[in-house]
């Protein structure tokens, strides 16, 4: 079975109380618990991690980088201003893909309209709500058939 790493930025561990109109309903730990049983089905081991600290975002990505694991990576704020982000991510070997649950192109602040993750990703989802990680991760599946 193929370890894929869920990396969950800045305030997503808020999921379920945090703007639910557009983020929903769905809480941080059973998006966990949804993500290891999507990941079960198709021959994935999920493991979702958040964090509020860019430096420890970091450190999942060199480890990533190190172990060639694939990433299904929402870097929520941090997407659309992390210089350090975007240098993270140009090392990763395995398959990245990046993951919204709004979608920031369609959103009225100007800020969320560009992604230092976007030029590494294989593929980008976004607007899809918390559907958006099972995509992700049978994008994963499809991208990692052969390894
Ligand atoms: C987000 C969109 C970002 O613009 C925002 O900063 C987030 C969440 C999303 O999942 O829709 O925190 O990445």
């Amino acid at each position: 079975m193929k370890h894929v790493l869920v990396l969950n930025g800045p305030n997503l561990g808020r999921l379920g109380r945090r703007q639910p109109e557009i983020y929903g309903t769905t809480t941080h730990d059973q998006l966990g618990e949804l993500c290891r049983q999507w990941g079960e089905e198709i021959g994935l081991v999920v493991e979702l991690r958040q964090t509020n600290h860019e430096g420890e975002m970091l450190d999942w990505l060199n480890e990533a980088a190190d172990d060639a694991t694939p990433v299904v990576l929402n870097a929520a704020a941090w997407t659309h201003y992390s210089w350090a982000v975007f240098d993270a991510c140009a090392q990763l070997v395995a398959p990245l893909v990046e993951v919204h649950i709004s979608d920031p192109s369609q959103r009225p602040e100007e800020f969320r309209h560009t992604s230092v993750v976007t030029p590494y990703a294989a593929r980008v989802i976004a607007g899809q709500g918390i559907d958006g990680y099972r995509q992700a991760l049978e994008s994963i599946a499809a991208l990692t058939a052969q390894d």
